[in-house]
């Protein structure tokens, strides 16, 4: 269950000051005809001799045949994966952990908030619904960052801007902003608060840093959201990513197997730490 898959790095962006997302292609062309996940899921990436990292997968299932994952460079692995080039090869295990129950949203408005370097996660269940547009209702998008050079996917944003299906929403922090920027000035919490998303029929999905989510979810309870219509994915807590380690336990919960998505009701029972 260790051995990856092999993948050639067939595309590298930078998308932010050391955030890069790579597009992953199968070597094996059987494997990738076989490969399935679903939105949520996570893999742990290996750069050979120096060892695994984990991350979301931020591609959609419904593009075949590849793969993405957007990370920053926060140590010696996610440094060796950085230095990768197109044309390399790297590991690949998974998909592991469980989804978001997005065929249970049909008919529903969606509500994505973000946080700086939390879009990736997002970004898979994101492009999974608007390939399924005819699905759901309203899809609004907010995301935040730092800074404008903080914001990730600048491309993609520009995409979902333009699109009449579509209320995107982004905002850096106050004194993050550039002269010609055009977004909200403000912190997530209350650009939420301003923007003021009907809780009626909307699923709400959040990720970001633990302060975004603190002040956010009273912002959420205050528009008529319920904990049973949010939902959160966690992250960075795996290593084995199959249960056998213990490293991502919270409590009694494994985050590898019975996580890394949340509904926020069950996020509650979980031990304090989250
Ligand atoms: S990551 Fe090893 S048990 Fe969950």
């Amino acid at each position: 269950m260790y051995i990856p898959y092999l993948m050639q790095i067939e595309k590298v962006t930078v998308e932010a000051p050391m955030i890069k997302t790579f597009k992953l292609k199968f070597v094996n062309e059987d494997e990738a005809n076989a490969f399935e996940f679903k939105a949520g899921q996570f893999g742990e990436y290996s750069v050979f001799g120096e060892g695994e990292c984990t991350f979301c997968i931020a591609s959609s299932p419904t593009r075949k045949g590849y793969i993405e994952c957007t990370f920053r460079e926060t140590g010696r692995v996610t440094a060796a994966l950085a230095g990768c080039e197109e044309g390399d090869i790297v590991g690949f295990r998974g998909p592991y952990g469980n989804t978001f129950p997005i065929d249970d949203w049909a008919g529903k408005n969606l509500l994505f908030i973000a946080g700086g370097i939390a879009l990736p996660p997002l970004r898979c269940v994101i492009w999974n619904a608007l390939d399924l547009r005819d699905k759901f209702k309203d899809v609004t998008i907010l995301y935040g960052a730092r800074s404008v050079a903080d914001l990730v996917y600048k491309n993609e944003l520009e995409d979902w801007k333009n699109r009449p299906d579509v209320n995107l929403i982004t905002t850096v922090d106050p004194g993050g902003e550039t002269p010609d920027w055009k977004g909200e000035i403000g912190f997530v919490p209350s650009v939420l608060e301003k923007a003021a998303p009907k809780a009626e029929n909307t699923i709400a999905i959040v990720c970001g840093p633990p302060v975004m989510i603190k002040f956010s979810m009273p912002v959420l309870e205050k528009l008529g959201f319920t904990n049973e219509q949010i939902f959160t994915t966690l992250e960075n807590r795996m290593k084995c990513g199959v249960g056998k380690c213990g490293h991502c336990m919270i409590g009694s919960n494994y985050v590898c197997k019975d996580g890394p998505v949340y509904r926020y009701d069950e996020l509650l029972t979980l031990p304090v730490e989250y």
